[in-house]
């Protein structure tokens, strides 16, 4: 083989090598995690688009017992969501406990409002594991309601007084762009 063969080759694996081992080492060294809890989809919409605004991990909250239809019809007086957000102590219980924050600086916590809150299963989230140390930068999707009172209640509940940044309501059809623009400001 030629030399000029010889060192286009080598060339050539050392590229591969370095395209692997960065793409490896951006995702092991990410520091940001948007945790999200999403009934109907759009909050899973805009934490989609925030992680890959930001290059961020993504973990989504899972209720033991998925909410079904009924059970999000909120016309219903009685339909579970409604009890659920009627009784400020509700936990319901998450399918798992397996989220790893010990990794993470920052966690974006996004979640649908509920009457003006957030679901309680938010509250079960933020006392199940310790923030002590991170920053927390709440948002939210919804009809129109804003965010304010569930930051208050969050607080009052999150495990290890870690320190927030301004939340912020959006659409579920934010786009890349205008949450980042939003996020460096903070
Ligand atoms: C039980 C229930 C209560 C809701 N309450 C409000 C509310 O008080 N204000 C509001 O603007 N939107 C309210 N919404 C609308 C949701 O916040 C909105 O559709 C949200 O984007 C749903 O997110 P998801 O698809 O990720 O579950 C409510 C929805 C449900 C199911």
């Amino acid at each position: 083989m030629s030399n000029f063969f010889v060192r286009l080759l080598s060339s050539m694996f050392a590229f591969s090598l370095i395209m692997s081992g960065s793409s490896v080492a951006s995702a092991a060294t990410s520091d940001t995690l948007v945790v999200y809890f999403s009934a109907t989809g759009n909050t899973r919409a805009m934490a989609t688009t925030i992680s890959s605004a930001l290059g961020a991990d993504r973990y989504e909250i899972v209720p033991l017992e998925p909410y079904s239809e009924e059970d999000l019809n909120y016309h219903n007086e009685s339909c579970r969501a409604n009890s659920e957000q009627k009784d400020p102590a509700l936990r319901p219980k998450l399918k798992a406990l397996d989220a790893d924050l010990t990794r993470y600086k920052t966690v974006i916590l996004a979640y649908p409002l509920w009457w003006a809150e957030e679901p309680r299963i938010i509250d079960t989230f933020v006392e199940s594991y310790d923030f002590s140390g991170k920053t927390v930068v709440p948002v939210c999707t919804s009809g129109g309601s804003g965010i304010e009172k569930s930051i208050e209640n969050i607080k009052k509940n999150i495990r290890g007084k870690p320190s927030f940044k301004d939340g912020n309501r959006f659409s579920s059809h934010v786009t890349a762009d205008e949450f980042k623009s939003w996020y460096d400001s903070l």
